[in-house]
This record gives structure tokens, sequence and C-alpha cells, in this order.
């Protein structure tokens, strides 16, 4: 069976992506599939249909893995492509893609995430992993996903959305601190917690930087947590035990930064099935399909939401892995599982 893993791409979180995919593209290796590594942005140029075709079973990586700690702005990464042409999908992409019997998303962030190249392949009726593009939209909203989640009853930090246009006459309904977050972010980008009307100005204005909607939300103090849903089933959680300040960029991606994980979490078993309850209830309510992540807080209020992941990282380190791996299931087996549950779900066998 052909897999095209799709990496890369153009969003802040592409050096995440690079590395995620290059260690799923190798697992689905050792489980028997033949894996084309593809660069969503780079594409293939110059490659003739018949060396496409030879990507699949080489031993060499189609890609630059140039990967770099450096959050990678538009202009970065346009720079990548020697002809200067900026569309997302790069040379031959959709061409090796339709080749495979299905495209692993490797994707994080921005396009790829939101649901758009999802939609790209569907119009192209090519076969990929995870969820579908309004899902994948939906989980990518904080503001959006949050209001499905309230409608479903499951509890998530109060918030009010602002666009450029609101955001200079608002009143906040909560007290300080608050977190400030560009609506459609990732890996903490964008992210800020403001401590008073000052700090906030200051905060909104550099989130804006990265969306025209930011969601501002009552800061939570509690133990945090991440939940994996794979094929229906909620993993073992995770609990992100942060030693210094809060679970932001530098503590998920360079290290250095102390961040302890414990899976399986030290909880009581009630507090963790009704982790695992609300898990599904709300990778249900927002229509992922096949895997994703959702996070948490737990306090003496209860459990909240933070948000729903639709792509969640796929390093070994990573926190789905890392929760899989507490459940017995191995990394390469995480990755076929994911797969064939969605040959599954696609009813292709
Ligand atoms: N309402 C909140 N209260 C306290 N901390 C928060 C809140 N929202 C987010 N955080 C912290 O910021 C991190 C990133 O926020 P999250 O909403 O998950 O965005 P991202 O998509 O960037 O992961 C969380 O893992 C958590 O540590
Ligand atoms: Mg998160």
């Amino acid at each position: 069976m052909k897999i095209v893993v799709l990496a890369g791409g153009r969003s802040t979180e592409r050096n995440v992506s690079l590395s995620s995919s290059a260690k799923v593209a190798n697992a689905l290796r050792r489980k028997g599939y033949e894996v084309a590594l593809v660069d969503l942005f780079l594409g293939l140029p110059a490659a003739d249909e018949q060396q496409l075709a030879a990507l699949f079973t080489s031993d060499e990586q189609a890609i630059d893995l140039n990967i770099s700690d450096e959050i990678m702005t538009d202009d970065v990464i346009n720079a990548l492509r020697p002809d200067g042409t900026t569309q997302l999908f790069g040379p031959n992409v959709l061409k090796i893609a339709a080749m495979a019997d299905i495209v692993w998303i490797g994707l994080h962030g921005g396009d790829g995430e939101n649901g758009k190249v999802q939609a790209v392949l569907d119009l192209n009726n090519i076969a990929y992993t995870g969820s579908g593009p309004l899902a994948s939209g939906l989980a990518m909203d904080k503001s959006l996903s949050k209001q499905v989640m309230l409608y479903n009853g499951i509890q998530t930090a109060r918030f009010i959305n602002l666009t450029k246009s609101t955001a200079a006459d608002f009143e906040l309904p909560f007290d300080f601190p608050v977190v400030v977050k560009p609506a459609n972010g990732g890996s903490s980008v964008g992210m800020y917690i403001a401590h008073d009307d000052a700090e906030l100005q200051k905060d909104l204005q550099a989130s804006f930087e990265f969306d025209d909607d930011v969601v501002i939300e009552e800061y939570i103090k509690g133990r945090e947590f991440s939940m994996a849903v794979v094929n229906g089933t909620a993993l073992p959680a995770i609990e992100i035990i942060v030693n210094d300040g809060w679970y932001d960029f530098e503590h998920k991606f360079v290290t250095g930064n102390t961040t302890k994980f414990q899976t399986p979490p030290e909880i009581p078993d009630e507090v963790h099935d009704e982790m695992k309850r609300i898990a599904i209830q709300t990778f249900n309510a927002l229509g992922l399909q096949n895997y994703g992540r959702i996070d948490f807080f737990w306090n003496t209020d209860g459990l909240y939401v933070i948000e729903a992941n639709s792509l969640p990282g796929m390093t070994p380190l990573s926190l789905m892995p890392q929760e899989a791996d507490a459940a017995g299931i191995a990394y390469d087996d995480l990755c076929d599982s994911i797969v064939q549950g969605q040959l599954k779900n696609l009813g292709m066998k």
C-alpha cells in the first residue's frame, strides 16, 4: 500500500510538521507501507511520472529536512521556493498524492490544520488520514469550537472574541489575569497572559499580528492534561507539569525548559473516566474523525476543555505517542492503527 506523508507547508508550525512527518514516514515504512515524504509547499519540481513513482520505494528523503527552532513567517517560507511563486500546493504534490492509496496529513497549524488542504484533497478524490475540512476548521477556531462546547454543556474557560474592529471598545466580563490568543493559532504562538489593562492592550496588539480574530479567556488555575482519541477510544491522559511559567512555545519545542509529563496521570479513576467521556464527547461534537487530541484543565470546579487539536504532534516524544505508549501501543503501531482506522472509516477495507 502506498502512502504520501504530506509535510511542511506554510504555517508557523512548518518545522514541527517536518520533524513529526519524517518520524511518521519511517514508522510507516517499518510497518511495510511504501511511503513518499513530500513537502506540501516546496513540492517536487522537475520530477516526471517515473521519478514520482520511484519515491515510494526509494530510501532517499525527497525533502530537505532542514529544521530549525525559529518561528517561520510567510516571508521566510516563501523565500524557500526558488521560482518565487506562492501557491500552497507545490509542483507535483497533487500528482504524487493521487498516486497514493492514502495521504497522511503531517501538517501542523495554519493551512493544513484548518481544513483547507483537506478540502482540496476531497475535491480531487484523494483519501487522507484525520478529520475532514469542516471539523478541522471548527477545531482550529478557538472561538467557534468553544461555542460548540458550550452548546453541548462542555465546560470551557469563559471567553470573549474580538476582531480588529471591535477591539477598541469592549468590557471584560471576568477578572484578570486573562489569556489572549489568536483564534486560529497553535503551538502557543501569539499567546500572552495579561494581568492588567495596560498589558492587555499590548498583548491584544501583539496577538492581532497573528490573526484578525483574537480570543480573551479567563485564566484557569489548575492541573493541565491532554487526552488523545484514536479510532473512537480515549487513550490515558497525560499531565503536563510546567515548573517555570506556562506551556508556551519555548516549553513545547525548545529544549532546556523544564516540562515534565506524567502518563498515566496520577488522578482519581473517576476523574480520569470523566475526562475520557468529555474527550470523546468533544471530539464527536466537533465532528472530528480518526484521531485528535483534547486539552484539559482540572481544578476544584471540575474539568475544563481548553481546546481540541485535529492534528496533534506526532514525534515519539509528542503527547499522543506518549499516551499511546502508556497504553502499551508502540509508536509504529499507533501510526499503523491510524491508517488502518481511517481506511475502515472510508470503507476502503
Ligand atoms: N484559559 C487558560 N488559562 C490558563 N492557561 C491557559 C489557558 N488557555 C491556554 N492556556 C495555556 O496555554 C497553552 C496553549 O493554549 P492552547 O489554547 O492549548 O493553544 P495552542 O493551540 O497554541 O496549543 C495551554 O497548553 C495552557 O498551558
Ligand atoms: Mg494546545
